[in-house]
Parts: structure tokens; C-alpha cells; sequence
């Protein structure tokens, strides 16, 4: 059966300056948009090691650091490259049209 996706309109480009984060909530899924040197990624916002609030942590080039207990993930796609978490958060891809940003879900 195939899985039904589409891009959702969620900010305009404005919305998130060079180097801020955007936190946004689709289907009661909390999600970080980051701008990192004005290309943007999307994560899941909930460390898959304890629920904590990772889109909150520090940036460290590509990796953001979860607040609660230092797991640290690829802002790119999500991966867990540090324990205690070992499994991914979701990476959502990303489109600008006419200075709006659309996520695929
Ligand atoms: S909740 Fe993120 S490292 Fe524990």
C-alpha cells in the first residue's frame, strides 16, 4: 500500500534567521526547524533516549546536543551519533517556495 505524504505549509523563510531554530507542532508531533549557515532541517523534537526537548540543546556543527543527558543527534538526518540515545529522531524534507517553507509528512 503506498504511504500518503505531502508538503505542509509551516513558516515563511523570514521566520527563522541564520542560525535560529523554528519549534513548530504537526499533528500533535513536535518538530525543530533549524537554519544552519541558511540551509534548513527538520527533527523530530523528542530525544528518543528520555522525551527530553533536544531541539533546546546546544548546536555543535551539524549535531544538536539534548539538554537532559548529552545524547547527541545529526541535525541532517536525525541520526542518534551519541549515546545514551541509540535510536534516530524522524528528519522531514524541506521545500521553500516563494519564501514559504513546506515540510513533506
Ligand atoms: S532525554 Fe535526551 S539524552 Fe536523555
Amino acid at each position: 500500500m503506498e504511504e500518503k505524504t505531502e508538503f505542509l505549509y509551516v513558516a515563511q523563510e523570514q521566520d527563522i534567521p541564520l542560525n535560529e531554530r523554528l519549534f513548530i507542532e504537526i499533528n500533535e508531533q513536535p518538530i525543530v526547524i533549524f537554519n544552519l549557515g541558511g540551509k534548513l532541517f527538520a527533527i523530530g523534537d523528542v530525544c528518543t533516549h528520555d522525551n527530553g526537548p533536544v531541539g533546546d540543546g546546544q548546536v555543535d556543527g551539524y549535531e544538536v546536543v539534548c539538554p537532559r543527558h548529552g545524547a547527541r543527534f545529526d541535525i541532517r538526518s536525525g541520526k542518534a551519533t551519541k549515546s545514551p540515545a541509540f535510536r534516530d529522531v524522524p528528519s522531514y524534507q524541506i521545500k521553500v517556495e516563494d519564501g514559504k517553507i513546506f515540510i513533506k509528512i
